[in-house]
């Protein structure tokens, strides 16, 4: 299968002003969570990426009206959801469908959905969603990898996260904002699209408290009213992607539309790393201070720095004077790019979940791919940042997650492909 490549020729120095778009992962739970409302909502600054795409085809097939006002802004009208069940064909290739199961189950008592097939970086399991549900009184069984949820009534309790999870913390709001009674989900996940997702839901007429801290509490409400508004927040991977692409091509970037204390971690190690980072109210400003220095970095849920970001602060690091480490405190499996950023000159070397990288000279053009959605972007900004051409192939994983990554790019400056 032909997967497409992005053609780069560096070194860039990128140079401008960047808008970042609406969260992948707050729309990918905001739109089954708009499954829950009896009526209409309109949702706006929705990413225009191939995940949200998938999701939005998934749901119309649920009985959904899906109506787009412009590229970023869409109606979806749930009035008349008449399926609960998300076949294989739906959803292999929409790695968050399983907030189906949340939204399914909140909605109609009921849901089948298929899991999707393999994974980008390793096994992902869901006994923590599976627990939850089944506290909120679901029977749940996985059959031949469908999960099939069910329950005639769903009731509060209190739930205890074993780890720390967003999908689970997402998808337990999602089946208990209609239950009866009151949930609590205890050592919940705090990422800023949790937020979202209770913000969402609050402002269609549910009860959520204490979303970014680690209990929530969900009092149950009989119906969501349809006819409210929402923006979801901008996206704090894709910034973080372009603060780490202006700081590896030494440029002066200003990266706006976002809500910089999302970006705390970022920018603290950036400071560290004696890269220039000036903050204003909505955007923050990356400027070369000159050569950039080694940092240890260890990735942990939010507030923590974001497993998201490992593979591209990977490549600043390749940059840096000296000897860096990178702890993967997240996704046991998060090495895959490491081969391929040691064909374009990095040397790394992997001992379990800690990376070890030299600092070097200069990073050359290779053919390289992509091997999941944000190694894929640390792929080219290690291009950006790379003496030749670097060719990196496989980049619909990228179309998951990036709007208009090459478009954005080259508004700043750099020379860059789409084949
Ligand atoms: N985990 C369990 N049991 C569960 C759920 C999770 O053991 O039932 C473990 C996982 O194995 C992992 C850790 O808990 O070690 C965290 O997983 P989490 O559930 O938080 O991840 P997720 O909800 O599946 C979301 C993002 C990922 C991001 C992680 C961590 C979405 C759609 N995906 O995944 O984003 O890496 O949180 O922040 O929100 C991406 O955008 O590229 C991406 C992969």
């Amino acid at each position: 299968m032909n997967l497409g490549k992005f053609v780069i020729n560096g070194p860039a120095r990128l140079n401008g002003d960047v808008y970042i778009s609406g969260a992948k992962n707050a729309a990918v739970a905001i739109i089954p969570a708009a499954l829950l409302v009896d009526g209409t909502c309109r949702i706006e600054n929705v990413p225009d990426i191939s995940d949200v795409k998938l999701l939005l085809n998934i749901i119309e097939q649920l009985g959904a009206q899906v109506e787009f006002e412009n590229d970023n802004t869409i109606i979806i009208d749930a009035s008349n959801i008449n399926s609960y069940t998300a076949s294989y064909d739906m959803v292999k290739n929409m790695r968050a469908s399983y907030y189906l199961i949340g939204s399914l189950l909140g909605r109609l008592g009921r849901a089948e959905v298929s899991s999707p097939g393999g994974c980008d970086f390793g096994f992902r399991p869901i006994d923590q969603h599976i627990k939850g549900f089944e506290a909120l009184g679901a029977k749940v069984d996985i059959e031949y990898g469908v999960v099939k949820a069910r329950a005639d009534k769903l009731t509060g309790n209190q739930i205890y996260l074993d780890v720390v999870s967003v999908g689970a913390t997402i998808n337990l709001m999602l089946a208990a904002v209609k239950a009866e009674g009151v949930t609590s989900i205890e050592n919940a996940a705090k990422e800023p699209h949790v937020v979202d997702v209770a913000n969402f839901l609050n402002a269609m007429g549910a009860n959520i408290k204490g979303a970014g801290t680690d209990v929530i509490k969900i009092k149950g409400v009989e119906k969501l009213r349809g006819g409210a508004s929402y923006a979801i927040i901008p996206d704090q991977i894709e910034a973080g992607t372009f603060m780490i692409a202006a700081a590896a091509t030494g440029g002066d970037v200003t990266v706006r539309n976002i809500i910089p204390k999302h970006m705390e971690s970022l920018s603290a190690k950036l400071i560290e790393m004696n890269v220039g980072v000036i903050e204003g109210e909505d955007w923050i400003r990356i400027v070369n201070n000159g050569q950039i220095v080694k940092a240890n970095v260890k990735t942990l849920p939010y507030p923590g720095f974001p497993t998201d970001l490992h593979p591209l602060i990977a490549v600043l690091l390749c940059k840096a004077e000296g000897t860096s480490t990178i702890t993967e405190g997240v996704w046991d499996q998060r090495f895959q790019y490491v081969d391929e950023l040691k064909r374009m000159g990095a040397m790394i070397k992997v001992d379990g979940r800690i990376a070890v990288i030299e600092g070097v000279q200069r990073l050359s053009g290779a053919p390289v791919k992509a091997t999941d959605l944000r190694a894929g972007a640390a792929m080219v900004v290690a291009g950006l940042a790379a003496e030749g051409t670097t060719e990196v192939h496989n980049i619909k994983y990228i179309d998951r997650g990036y709007e208009k990554f090459e478009e954005k790019l080259r508004k700043l400056g750099a020379d860059i492909k789409r084949v």
